[in-house]
Parts: C-alpha cells; structure tokens; sequence
C-alpha cells in the first residue's frame, strides 16, 4: 500500500491505549484549559485519526506562514495550508505548559486533546492577510472560508496535541466516520491493490458515480473510497446524514460488492479550491489511496477559482516529489445525448454544448425543492427521492 507522507507508518496523535487515554482524561481536568474553535477542533480531529500525518500538533506562526505561503515548513516538510489553533483570549491558559483544548461543538465543550505548548504568539493582521489571500486567493469577507478563518482570533497556541475525542463525528456518523487508520486498514482487509478516493461535499448524481466508475476503469483500481466531509458547511449545503444515505443507495445500487466504500472525515469545509484540492490529495494519500479524483471546480465556491484552476496546481505550485499519491484530472462529466451515456466533454469535441444534460445546482435544487425529479440522465431516482424526501421535511 501507498507509503504516508513523512514517515513508515501512520501515527495518528489519538491516544488509543486504554489505560493511557483515562489517565490523561483525568489529568485534562485539573489542567488549565480553553474552548478552541470549530476549524481548530477539525484540525485536532484529523490529526487524531492520522490524516494529517506526520504533524505533530497545531503550528507556530512561522510554520503557518511558511505553509501558506510556499506549502512548505521551517523543516522543510510539505504541508499545504495553516494547521492553526487561533484564540481570541488566552488568559486562562497564560503561563501554563499543558492545557487541554475543549470541543466548541459539543454540549459542555469536552476536552478534545491535550496540549503541550510551545508556543503562544500574536498572529499580526498583515499575517492574517498574507494567509488568507495564498489560502484562499481572496481577500473577500463575503467568501465562506474567507470569513470563518477571519473569524477566529490572533492569538496563535502552538504545541503538539494528543487527541482524546473525535468530537461529534463518532457519535453522530458511526457507520460513515473514520480515522486514516481504519480506513488503511480496511483497504488490506479488503484486498484492494490500487484504490482511488473520491472527495465529495455533495450528494452524488449520476455525473459524479460514472466519473468514479471512469476513474476505476482507466486507472486499473479495485476500490473506491468514497470519502465525504462531515463537518460545517455553508448555509443551503446538503447536510451530512442526507448525502450519506443518498450516496449509501447509489452505492447499494450501482456498484459491484467490494468495489466501493462510504466513508468521511471530521473537517469543515474550507472552500479554499485549489489549496484545499492539494489538502485533500494529502490527506488521501495517508488513508491509503493511490488515486485521487479532482474533477471541475473541485473545493470551489462562486467564481472565485478557475474551473480546472484545483488541477494545475498540482503541476505549478506543489513541490516536485512531494505527494505520491497521483492525481485524476477529469473534465467537466455529463450526460450526453448523442451517444446516451456520460463522457467527459473534452472526449466528445465535436458535441456542443446543447448535447448534454447540463443543471445547475440551483436548478437541481429548485426542482428537488418542488418535489419534480431531475432527470433520470442526472440523477438516479432513488437518489432523487432521497433527496425530494429532504426538501419536503423543511417545509
Ligand atoms: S467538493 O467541493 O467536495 O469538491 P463536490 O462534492 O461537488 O465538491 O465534487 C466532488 C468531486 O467531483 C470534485 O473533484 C469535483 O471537481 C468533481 N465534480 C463534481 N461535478 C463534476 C462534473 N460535472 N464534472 C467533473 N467533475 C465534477
């Protein structure tokens, strides 16, 4: 199996040993402590579960800046984007050298992790800048992850965690949560050689299950994992429970047994496109995958990333070596009328644009909304039903 980046091995930062993990509950109680934020908590989480494999714990401001800025930190190991824990007041932690961070997302805020720390240093608004406009290639406040990293404070705790929870992702998504660790783990039982990952914020219509079945065929893999994000997402966003059992029929249904795997990950969505296309392929690789799919517009939101922009940083910007993970650039997928199946457009040059099944996903919401199924060249009815049902229980 595909090697994780940085080391032999995974070592997920979740303190699996039993003994272990109830001493250092009981020890987070008598510790200074603070309630970090949702992004900080994400963050926490897939370290946790291996996925961020070989950080050790949140970054110091160098290290942030160095990763915003040129995907590379003071060692000289790659890491894509920021790993920061940003509070806005630290006086409950001043001075102290272990603090447990508590979940803002869980009644009572539980501890999360345990922190060593290194360092707690103010982030400057010229730094917060500098990260925002390398992250997220905006400055824009109307801009969804823009404006949650914005939200956080300036205060930077940076230090290596041990992870104690896996917040509300375990108990709310039992069947569908896991940690890289499970998830390599699964891929051996399972026997699959060559496994590409699919990343995915939405429910999936038919575009999307035969990018995956092309993806398969092309690639030579034996598996797919479906991996989808279970975390915060902006308003109007299908919420996980409902994508998780529209895309658990669609793989019932149309998908040979052992060729498919549901499963996801405790992240907001950070809307960053490209930078985020570069996260997901790392932390794709550390779960195991050779393979991973970035098709149109991959991470993206509005019009602020070029349609393909998430494939040619891989090419531009990623450093040479970095990943050993390969990517999967599809091309904008549809339906196409003329030849009755899905392609991707750039292998059907001489069909227009008028040949395809082409919705918008305001569209598809819309007619979702009024209880109208797309199409069946869209979308699978009884994924469409899954989905109508949804719409129905807002009303
Ligand atoms: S994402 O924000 O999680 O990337 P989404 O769930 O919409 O969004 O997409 C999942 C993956 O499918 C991404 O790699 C995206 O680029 C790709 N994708 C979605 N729709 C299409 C399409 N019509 N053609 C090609 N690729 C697509």
């Amino acid at each position: 199996m595909i090697k994780p980046i940085g080391s032999d091995q995974l070592n997920p930062l979740f303190v699996y040993d039993q003994d272990q993990h109830h001493q250092l509950m009981r020890e987070a109680e008598t510790l200074p402590s603070v309630t970090i934020s949702s992004q900080a908590a994400g963050n926490a989480v897939m370290m946790g579960g291996g996925y961020f494999n070989p950080l050790q714990g949140f970054m110091n401001v160098a290290d942030a800046m160095g990763a915003a800025e040129k995907m590379t930190l003071s060692d000289g190991s790659f890491f894509p984007v920021p790993v920061l824990c940003l509070l806005e007041d630290t006086s409950a932690i001043a001075g102290a050298s272990r603090i447990a961070l508590r979940d803002p997302n869980m009644e009572g805020n539980p501890v999360l992790a345990i922190m060593d720390v290194a360092a707690i240093e103010e982030v400057s608004e010229s730094q917060m800048a500098t990260m925002t406009q390398r992250v997220y290639g905006t400055d824009d406040g109307e801009h969804p992850g823009v404006a949650a990293f914005n939200s956080q404070g300036r205060m930077a705790v940076s230090g290596s965690i041990q992870v104690l929870h896996f917040s509300y992702f375990q108990d709310d998504f039992p069947d569908t949560f896991r940690t890289a660790v499970e998830i390599r783990n699964e891929i051996a039982e399972r026997g699959w050689k060559n496994v590409v990952a699919f990343q995915t914020r939405n429910p999936m219509h038919l575009a999307h299950e035969e990018l995956c079945h092309m993806a398969m065929d092309r690639l030579g893999c034996d598996g797919l994992v479906i991996h989808m994000l279970l975390g915060k997402l902006k308003k109007g966003d299908i919420p996980a429970p409902v994508r998780d059992a529209a895309i658990r029929k669609m793989v019932e249904l149309y998908f040979p047994p052992n060729s498919a795997m549901v499963t996801g990950y405790g992240f907001d969505m950070l809307y960053a496109g490209p930078r985020e296309a570069v996260l997901h392929a790392y932390f794709r690789q550390n779960m195991g995958c050779s393979h991973f799919i970035v098709g149109r517009d991959h991470a993206g939101v509005g019009d602020y990333y070029g349609a393909f922009d998430a494939q040619t940083i891989f090419h531009n910007e990623v450093p040479k070596g970095a990943l050993e993970i390969e990517i999967f650039e599809a091309d904008h997928t549809a339906y196409s009328k003329k030849l009755n199946k899905v392609m991707m457009m750039r292998e059907a040059p001489d069909h227009t644009k008028d040949d395809f099944v082409l919705l918008s996903g305001t569209k598809v919401r819309e007619m979702l909304g009024n209880g109208i199924a797309p199409p069946k060249e869209f979308s699978r009815p009884e994924v469409a039903q899954i989905l109508m049902d949804y719409y129905k229980s807002l009303n």
